[in-house]
């Protein structure tokens, strides 16, 4: 990245100067409250983490906080044994075993509780039905479900018996489903019959049906949940293979299972997310480490108090949902909400709607969402009375605009807002407002947490100074217990993707080792601002994309010679992909945009539809034959075009945008994704 000048617009030095108090009534009550918390954390590093450890319960106690013999590799809590579902259920029995741990609302305006002793049996038997399926400890089951209550229970089963699990979001499509399978060389599979969108019901099963298909790993056992009491009648099971969760856990009904003490190193999950090339990467998560941070985390930056009523709008298929749907929120033992269905269906209040009647206090949600319910006006949220006492935005940046909304018509001027920085690969929360130590500033995300060390550099690595008004690369530069441990089964990658750029990799001294975000910051009076990323991943609606992924896509098409993706600034999803792609000679024109839409849904999943398709006749490449997806980027978001001297043929990109400009709109239409296809991240 060249050394960028940090945006002046009007919008972002208002945003700079204008701070919000937090209201007296939250700070008197706020979890995190102590100053001090910074300077203890930095003389006591890596030491003070335990105070995150502390708030788990363990078999056996560490012997040591970080064991950093062998960096990158860290291992965090070393010598400790702990299992995440008895931190996460089991603990909370005594004191509060009726205490409601989910209320699920279905789609179609069905409802389910489950109390934390309802949710101990359900993954008790859950727990009994995969090992009677052949599950052992460290076994990778795959879970591809929507949300419905048997998506947490499955991965605390998981976790009870030590299998990782890995959730591959639903809706991700077969393709991209069966890739996954086969890089965690998965055997067991569970999926559902169907769920509903705006009132209709999906089928489900097939994408698992076509996955396995498609996959060299051998899938032995798949469980089929069943969405409603009776099977959808287009469910179609494979003999020996397939099984009704309802058939099976009956036969385990009332089975305890011991749960299996693992090593806090040990893996609890891998998540696939994307990266700069096409092939998607298993971040794995450890036991201790990541389980101890999100709690933590949950605790300080959510100020989550085990009596409140919490809802975090992510889908639990992504990482936000892993930390603080399941596993931060459980393991402090309060009341979370769960929701099948979408934000305007039946009806746009809906949200505010279950909100209100469930008495929720925490919102969690991200910018697209909130740039969404702004379209819809204060109507619908207004209409609804609530009263939150705090509401969390991540994923994206926030625009102060937004943010502003957010602040007045849903948290009517006495909610405090935290901006919450992190990625898959943090486990938690890295860069947040703590509301009840700072004044809030919209639009940046804050300061690193305790114990982090955040930095920007230039592209040499040169640490760029505080207050110079330049942004650069975001950098981590101690470890710290969420982080991930490697990608699976590819440790060689793992540095490359994070480690090699800023690191002198042949050190063993974790000083030496600066982990790479991907992410551009600048820093304004301590608070970090957030631009975005600087690789080759796409943030679209707060889903994480990878270029490389959607020109695969876009290559199998037959007809498609090259096709690059660019990056369009959009009002409602933050970002969206538009295509480029050149034809084979002689190739066929006809309805090739759809086809390549079509390609995309199927190689990865219809949220990562791109807005428009253009097929040209060339791309703008250098002299070396690389594409400069920079000038796509410019012609994509009508602005002045870049530097084109490197260029072969300067004159590509000028045609290339006077093409654009005569395309007939019917085609735009043709391939644009509708607001209401977005999927919440
Ligand atoms: C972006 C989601 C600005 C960022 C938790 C990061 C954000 C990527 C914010 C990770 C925020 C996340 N402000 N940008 N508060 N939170 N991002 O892995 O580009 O799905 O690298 O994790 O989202 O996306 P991921």
């Amino acid at each position: 990245m060249a050394d960028h000048q940090t945006p002046s617009t009007l919008e972002s030095r208002l945003s700079e100067e204008r701070v919000f108090e937090p209201p007296a009534s939250f700070v008197s009550q706020a979890n995190m409250t102590d100053a001090s918390v910074y300077e203890r954390f930095d003389r006591n590093y890596p030491a003070a983490f335990a105070e995150y450890a502390e708030l788990l319960v363990w078999d056996r106690e560490w012997d040591k906080v970080l064991d950093d013999s062998n960096p990158p590799f860290y291992r965090w809590f070393v010598g400790g044994r702990l299992n995440a579902s008895v931190n996460c259920v089991d603990r909370h029995l005594e004191s509060r075993g009726d205490r409601i741990a989910y209320h699920w609302v279905g789609e179609i305006g069905d409802e389910r509780t489950l109390t934390y002793r309802e949710l101990h049996r359900q993954v008790n038997e859950w727990a009994a039905m995969l090992r009677g399926l052949g599950v052992r400890e460290n076994d990778v089951v795959t879970i591809h479900l929507p949300m419905v209550p048997e998506l947490p229970i499955a991965m605390l089963a998981c976790a009870r018996i030590g299998a990782p699990h890995s959730v591959v979001f639903g809706g991700f499509s077969a393709h991209a489903l069966s890739s996954r399978i086969d890089d965690a060389k998965s055997r067991f599979l569970v999926t559902i019959d169907g769920y509903y969108r705006r009132g209709q019901m999906l089928d489900h099963k097939k994408k698992g049906d076509e996955a396995i298909e498609r996959a060299d790993t051998d899938v032995e056992a798949v469980v089929v949940v069943t969405r409603n009491e009776e099977p959808a009648e287009t469910l179609e099971l494979v003999p020996g293979r397939d099984w009704l969760a309802k058939d099976l856990l009956e036969k385990h009904a009332g089975a305890t299972v011991e749960p299996v003490s693992r090593e806090a190193s040990d893996i609890l999950f891998l998540m696939y997310t994307s990266g700069t090339t096409g092939q998607p990467k298993g971040v794995q998560h450890s036991t201790g480490g990541y389980l101890a941070y999100a709690t933590a985390t949950s605790k300080w930056v959510l100020d989550i108090k085990p009596d409140d009523v919490y809802w975090c709008m992510a889908d639990i298929g992504w990482i936000t949902g892993h930390s603080y749907i399941v596993y931060g929120p459980l393991s402090l033992g309060t009341t979370s909400i769960l929701f099948e269905g979408a934000p305007d269906w039946p009806s746009k209040d809906i949200v505010w709607k279950i909100a209100r009647e469930k008495g929720v206090k925490l919102f969690h949600t991200s910018p697209t969402a909130i740039r969404m319910f702004m379209k819809w006006g204060p109507e619908p949220v207004e209409k609804q009375a609530n009263d939150f006492r705090l509401m969390v935005t991540v994923g994206e940046p926030i625009q102060p605009r937004a943010w502003k909304w957010y602040y007045d018509h849903v948290g009517h001027g006495d909610a405090v807002i935290v901006d919450t920085w992190w990625q898959t690969e943090t486990g938690g929360h890295v860069i947040v407002g703590l509301p009840a130590l700072r004044n809030m500033r919209p639009g940046h995300a804050g300061r690193p947490l305790p114990g982090i060390d955040a930095r920007i550099v230039d592209d040499e690595g040169n640490e760029v100074p505080q207050g110079s008004n330049k942004a650069g690369n975001l950098v981590l530069c101690r470890p710290w217990p969420g982080m991930l441990q490697t990608l699976y089964g590819a440790d060689a990658r793992f540095i490359e993707e994070y480690w090699a750029r800023f690191s002198d990799t042949s050190s063993k001294d974790w000083k030496d080792w600066r982990y790479r975000t991907g992410d551009g910051a600048y820093q304004v009076h301590g608070d970090f601002r957030i631009m975005g990323r600087l690789d080759d991943v796409i943030n679209v609606a707060g889903h994480r994309l990878g270029t490389m992924e959607l020109e695969s896509a876009c290559q199998t098409v037959e007809e498609v010679a090259e096709a690059a993706v660019a990056v369009k600034r959009d009002e409602q999803k933050g970002h969206v992909p538009e295509v480029y792609a050149i034809l084979k000679e002689g190739a066929s024109r006809d309805g090739i945009e759809a086809k390549i839409v079509r390609a995309i849904e199927e190689e990865i999943g219809k949220f990562a539809r791109p807005s428009r398709v253009h097929i040209v006749d060339d791309l703008p490449k250098t002299r070396s034959g690389k594409i400069m997806r920079r000038l796509l980027q410019n012609i994509s978001n009508d602005e002045a075009l870049g530097d084109t001297t490197t260029l072969r043929d300067p004159t590509v990109p000028v045609t290339i945008r006077e093409q654009i400009a005569r395309e007939p709109a019917k085609t735009r239409e043709e391939v644009a994704t509708e607001a209401s296809d977005i999927e919440l991240p």
